[in-house]
């Protein structure tokens, strides 16, 4: 089988990065975070195949897959050290391990709302699984109209000097919100839309988020009748 070598940082590139920063991290400083950086692709890996494994059961077993696609991500290393110095921590890999949890990052869009739920419950149930923190914005929608279930969970992975316990955060969504969610980003994070433009389009986007729930509720309820 050939290996499909993930996008890996090293010394040499991430230096190339950080042009950014008010100040850097000590150089050895970074090559520690380098190393955090892979424990945790590790375990959004761990929790990947996690996830994948329970749709695919789920499938043999009841015709069903409750995840409709997923998606990874690492935040990068420039974004990393930003939010750190925005926040106030120390730049180093001991102070980011302790303070930052959405290092490794998961989205799992879902067919259905209560998809949702069930995917959190089957995944936060199993045993090397743990629930560090839970942010239900469906229940409570942010303002602005966002819709999601964050949530940071750990699990061990093991090295050679034995297990580390490693934080994931993951968002779980069905398609209509995350289809919100793309376009709501596109409006508030693009720094060149005209401000009148974005209150404009953001109270209209509040309004489809609310219509967008009443669709979903409905669509639940054929779904769940047919089934
Ligand atoms: P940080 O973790 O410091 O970013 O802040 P937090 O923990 O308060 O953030 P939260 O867990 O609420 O949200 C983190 C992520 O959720 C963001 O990076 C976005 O991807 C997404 N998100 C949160 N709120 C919104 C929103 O109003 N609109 C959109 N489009 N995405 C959002
Ligand atoms: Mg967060």
């Amino acid at each position: 089988m050939i290996l499909e070598r993930q996008n890996v940082v090293n010394l040499k590139k991430l230096q190339s990065q950080l042009g950014g920063l008010e100040k850097r991290p000590e150089i050895d400083e970074l090559s520690k975070m380098i190393k955090i950086f892979q424990l945790y692709q590790a375990g959004q890996k761990e929790i990947s195949t996690k996830l994948e494994n329970l749709d695919s059961e789920f499938q043999v077993n009841y015709d069903y897959n409750p995840i409709h696609h997923m998606e990874s991500r690492m935040k990068d290393m420039q974004s990393l050290l930003q939010k750190a110095e925005r926040k106030g921590y120390a730049l180093t890999a001991e102070s980011i391990q302790k303070n930052i949890y959405d290092i490794a990052g998961i989205r799992v869009i879902t067919n259905y709302l209560d998809d949702i739920y069930k995917v959190e419950k089957l995944l936060t149930n199993q045993t090397d699984v743990t629930l560090l923190e839970r942010k239900d914005y469906i229940k409570q929608p942010k303002e602005s109209g966002y819709r999601s279930l964050h949530i940071i969970v750990k699990v061990p992975v093991f090295q050679s000097k034995g297990p580390i316990d490693v934080p994931v955060e993951i968002q779980i969504r069905t398609v209509g919100m995350d289809m919100w969610a793309s376009l709501e980003h596109k409006l508030r994070y693009k720094t060149n839309v005209d401000s009148k433009l974005v209150d404009k389009y953001g109270d209209q986007l509040k309004g489809y988020a609310d219509e967008l729930e009443q669709i979903e509720r409905g669509m639940q309820e054929i779904h769940k009748d047919l089934i």
